[in-house]
Parts: C-alpha cells; sequence; structure tokens
C-alpha cells in the first residue's frame, strides 16, 4: 500500500494543533474563585481554614480528602460510603451533576451548566490548602 503522505502529514499537523488548543483551555482558578460565588457553592459550603460547615461541608483542603470525613460534619450515609477521594476530576464531575456521581446524596444542587466552569471551581478548590 502506498501512504499518501500529503493526508498523513495534514492529520498530524491537525492532532498537534489539538494538543496546544487543549493546553490552552487549561483550567481557570481565577475563573473557579469567581464561579464559587455566582454558581452560589459559596451561598452552603465555607472555604477557610478551620471555618464552619454553614450548610455543606467546610471546603478548604478538599481536594485530596476522601469523602465524606470532615469531622464534625453530619454527612449522607450516600457520601460516606462513595469511596472517593476527591481530585479536580471528581470535584468537577460532582459539580456538574451532583446526584449522578452520587445517588441519594443530600447536595441539593442541579449542576454547573459549562464543563469548562465546573473545572475551573474544582482548579479554584485544589489551591485551598
Ligand atoms: C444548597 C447548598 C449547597 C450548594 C449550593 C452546594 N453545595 Fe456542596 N455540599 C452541600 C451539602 C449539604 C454537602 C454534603 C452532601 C452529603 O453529605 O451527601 C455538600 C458536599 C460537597 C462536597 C463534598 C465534600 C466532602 O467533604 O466530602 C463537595 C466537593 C462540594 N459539596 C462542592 C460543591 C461545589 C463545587 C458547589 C458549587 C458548584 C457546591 N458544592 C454547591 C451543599 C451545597
Amino acid at each position: 500500500m502506498v501512504i499518501n503522505l500529503k493526508k498523513y502529514t495534514a492529520i498530524v499537523i491537525a492532532s498537534a494543533a489539538g494538543l496546544s488548543a487543549s493546553s490552552a483551555l487549561a483550567a481557570d482558578a481565577a475563573n473557579g474563585a469567581n464561579v464559587f460565588k455566582t454558581s452560589i457553592c459559596s451561598a452552603c459550603h465555607a472555604v477557610t481554614k478551620s471555618g464552619t460547615n454553614p450548610v455543606g461541608p467546610n471546603l478548604f483542603g478538599v481536594v485530596g480528602r476522601k469523602a465524606g470525613t470532615l469531622a464534625g460534619y453530619a454527612y449522607s450515609p450516600a457520601m460516606k460510603a462513595s469511596g472517593i477521594t476527591w481530585d479536580e476530576g471528581s470535584i468537577a464531575k460532582y459539580a456538574m451533576s451532583p446526584a449522578t456521581l452520587i445517588p441519594n446524596n443530600k447536595m441539593v444542587f442541579a449542576g454547573i451548566k459549562k464543563q469548562s466552569d465546573a473545572d475551573d471551581v474544582a482548579a479554584y478548590l485544589a489551591t485551598l490548602k
């Protein structure tokens, strides 16, 4: 078989361009801080070190924490049994649709609409440590 070099070159260039486009879209923690407020996460969650648990658990240091384990907060059985250790990916998924990631958890929130906003809010939470 004769390889069509022109076509092959075009594919290589296109995938290289795809890679740089996705790194240009890397999560933006500054926008995430804004999303945290405008998507009303802040209405239920405090984010200060040793802060309170207003409606939901305090999210300072949540990245790397096992779900449902902040001392002094009354989690749902579903959250405690989820087996998740929070990282940016799982937080973004949870923010997009809490009930899909953890059925029967008690966070009453429909979900962020835009994937990039969910990624950004997770990147923001990762800075709180
Ligand atoms: C209406 C109040 C409310 C809003 C709004 C809300 N949360 Fe929550 N959140 C909760 C509650 C309640 C829980 C505990 C859920 C459980 O135990 O099942 C929780 C749990 C969490 C957890 C798990 C923490 C842990 O210690 O395991 C994360 C992460 C989280 N929320 C992130 C967010 C983000 C990000 C947003 C905004 C996109 C948000 N929440 C919006 C109430 C809220």
